[in-house]
């Protein structure tokens, strides 16, 4: 019984990625479903009612508590977490429809403490199956919470996706499902919000800041995706793409990649190198992965005029998917804070890339993501120019050198600004979150 309980929590795991991934009619959706449902009925054969759910942040079931398992399954903690459920009661008589409509309600309503679950339950047939909420606790987050908080699930999420990639560089099997929802957890938390990340996350360990880049690619790819109206699933598909992009790297010596002085002309050839070596390494995954990766690792420093490497035959425009992650990979390098390079603050990175328009990159795919993330970013401490500090909160898209902003300080100047409405005023510089502007931070 008891293998068989733990294999149910996996089997729940996969039912609810699923729900997050796929429309209640999509085959892969009740492949799923219909996995559990055996199981839960095969258990049910011999009991009247299974009640699963979390104790102290751990899988359990009646007295025994998993805790290994939890150690696999925190994205199931999480989720659990999040909305609020406390334990899970299957009772004999259990429906496969009802359990489909179970996971649907889980996983797809916004806010599932806004709807009377009784008459959901009843609507959609739901007999057999009670869900425990936990108390809601009395709201009293302050800003400081929030950015503890927004923290955590980064370092969570740098650890789903380290694993992703450590798969990947270890040649072991992929679980395909569990990317796509971590990556769709990256996009659900923190897309559009990259550089408040920034300010929160400075990377200390050496051995992270690939891994680092290469999720922050990602989701500023897949911000930038969907504002230019792709779909969810190929925003997923970019997203996954992007966070793919630099594996060739990760398998070249840390030696190189870390070093300081100037690279030897070898060492330059090698680094080069990655994006072959990346090719190589998706095409073993083409099954599970897809093209796109591969596509990406090839292409993505190509470059628009097609000057970049590998050197091709016959060159031609690289992939869409190529030129965003390009663009994200450039503005990411130059914006990150690294233990051994200069980071810039956004008006020179946006002086810096628009100099590389028609050549680096794409000029009218270029624009728009200027347009889409202003030349200071949605999150960004600035100077204006009465002295007074304030922080970016919105980008006028007609205006991309003044955002909406809250003025922080003075204490007489709180409130909100439209910078576009106040000619007088403009932004004269950025403050570094780690330097000058880290007293700031708590006002944000
Ligand atoms: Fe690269
Ligand atoms: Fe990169």
């Amino acid at each position: 019984m008891l293998n068989k309980v733990k294999t149910s929590f996996f089997y729940l795991m996969n039912a609810v990625q699923a729900g997050k991934l796929y429309s209640e009619d999509h085959p892969k959706y009740n492949e799923f479903i219909q996995r559990l449902y055996a199981l839960l009925d095969e258990i049910l054969r011999s009991r009247k009612e299974l009640v699963i759910g979390i104790v102290d942040s751990e899988l359990a079931w009646e007295d025994h508590i998993f805790f290994e398992l939890s150690h696999k399954l925190r994205g199931l903690i999480i989720f659990f977490e999040e909305s609020k459920i406390q334990r899970i009661v299957f009772q004999q008589g259990l429906r496969n429809d009802e359990l489909s409509s179970f996971i649907a309600f889980l996983t797809r309503t916004k806010r599932q403490d806004q709807i009377d679950e009784k008459e959901y339950f009843s609507l959609h047939g739901i007999q057999n199956i009670r869900a425990g909420r936990i108390k809601r606790m009395i709201e009293t987050e302050g800003a400081g919470d929030r950015s503890l908080e927004m923290a955590k699930q980064y370092d969570i999420s740098l650890d789903a996706v380290s694993n992703s990639l450590n798969t990947v560089l270890n040649e072991e099997e992929i679980d395909y499902l569990d990317l796509r929802f971590n990556i769709l957890n990256v996009m659900e938390n923190f897309v559009g919000r990259h550089q408040e990340l920034l300010n929160l996350v400075s990377v200390k360990q050496k051995d992270l800041i690939t891994f680092v880049h290469l999720l922050n690619v990602s989701l500023l790819s897949m911000y930038f995706a969907s504002i230019l109206g792709f779909s969810k699933d190929d925003v997923l598909d970019i997203g996954i793409a992007a966070l793919y992009h630099d594996i060739g790297k990760l398998s070249i010596s840390q030696k190189i990649l870390q070093k300081k002085s100037k690279l030897a002309d070898s060492e330059f050839a090698r680094m080069k190198d990655h994006t072959l070596l990346g090719t190589k390494i998706l095409y073993h995954y083409k099954k599970s992965l897809g093209t796109l990766p591969i596509v990406v690792a090839f292409e993505h420093h190509l470059r628009y005029d097609l000057q970049g490497y590998p050197k091709v035959a016959y060159p031609q425009k690289p992939h869409i998917a190529s030129l965003i992650v390009s663009m994200c990979d450039v503005y990411d390098a130059l914006a990150q804070r690294r233990t051994y390079k200069k980071d810039f603050p956004p008006n020179e990175i946006y002086e810096l890339m628009i100099k590389e328009s028609g050549k680096l990159f794409d000029p009218q795919l270029l624009e728009r993501f200027f347009q889409a993330i202003g030349v200071w970013p949605v999150g960004t401490l600035i100077n204006l120019s009465d002295k007074s500090v304030a922080v970016v909160r919105e980008v006028n898209e007609g205006d991309i050198f003044n955002p909406i902003v809250d003025v922080l300080s003075p204490k007489k100047k709180k409130g909100r600004l439209d910078l576009t409405k106040n000619k007088e005023l403009n932004v004269t510089s950025a403050l570094n979150p780690l330097g000058k502007g880290k007293k700031y931070l708590d006002m944000i």
